[in-house]
């Protein structure tokens, strides 16, 4: 008999960090990439709209369109059993106002196959993360280095290093939590600000940059996996080179196919 898959919810989330059990989560873009990480046990699979740099080829998130997180999400959707798939609110799909924002999160879960949306922002999207959340949308918040803000930031650089800006940061992780956000991205602050804002959330945090002590901790695979090495980030682990793998057999297969050797004599007969 065919064993029935204990998917991860969001509401199970808050549980494994009552029990101190910390979540595992990567980036996916397709149903290839979902099915493998689903079957190596990672909790949560994020269509981040990292996908702009590592699949579309764009040199920040800005560009990507609620169409091409879409298009992905459905994909991933298909491949992740148990997995928690969660998609991006790419730039300005949120901002406008919370009636747009409703449609577009709506668009990810009801068309997508997503079961959560990540949003970028504390106090000042809380009020349409409430929104989304009353209307049965759960929403993942996403704080300190915020990629959409690239061009107000001038870089990707550590945030929240301050006292003031801080403070800042605590207030809006409180904002997202008192809003109904079920997690919250922490990416590139000080760890001690990290471990201080983990120990006062009753949701998890999962961190990226932050250090040891959030509930969780997310990479983009593409990075993970030494497939983009346009840009390494100084946090990144790469679990794999599977960049130089694929260049490697690449070679091959053209050495293969120039030398006669692929397809063998008697093949396709
Ligand atoms: O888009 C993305 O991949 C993300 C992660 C870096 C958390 O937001």
């Amino acid at each position: 008999m065919a064993e029935t898959v204990k998917k991860v919810r969001t509401v199970d989330l808050k549980e494994r960090k009552r029990r101190r059990e910390k979540i595992a989560m990567l980036t996916a873009y397709d149903a290839t990439m979902a099915r493998l990480m689903d079957r190596a046990g990672i909790d949560i699979l994020l269509v981040g709209d990292s996908l702009g740099m590592v699949i579309l080829g764009h040199d920040s998130t800005v560009p990507v369109t609620l169409d091409d997180i879409l298009h992905h999400t459905r994909a991933v959707a298909r491949g992740a059993q148990r997995a928690l798939v969660v998609a991006d609110m790419p730039f300005l799909s949120y901002q406008l106002n919370d009636e747009e924002a409703l449609r577009n999160a709506g668009r990810l879960i009801q068309t997508g196959g997503a079961s959560a949306v990540k949003m970028e922002g504390g106090q000042s999207i809380a009020g349409t993360a409430r929104r989304l959340v009353e209307a049965g949308i759960p929403v993942m918040g996403h704080l300190g280095l915020l990629p959409q803000h690239v061009h107000q930031l001038g870089g990707y650089r550590r945030q929240a290093k301050a006292a003031r800006e801080a403070e800042q940061l605590c207030d809006d992780a409180r904002a997202l939590e008192e809003a109904g956000a079920f997690a919250i991205v922490l990416e590139s602050i000080p760890t001690d600000l990290a471990h201080a804002v983990t120990s006062e959330l009753t949701i998890p945090t999962i961190g990226i940059g932050a250090g040891p002590h959030c509930d969780g901790q997310v990479l983009v695979s593409y990075d993970a996996f030494g497939l983009f090495d346009d840009f390494v980030p100084p946090f990144v682990k790469q679990y794999a080179q599977l960049g130089q793998t694929m260049v490697t057999a690449a070679q091959a297969f053209a050495d293969d196919v120039r030398s006669g050797r692929f397809p063998a004599s008697g093949e396709g007969k």
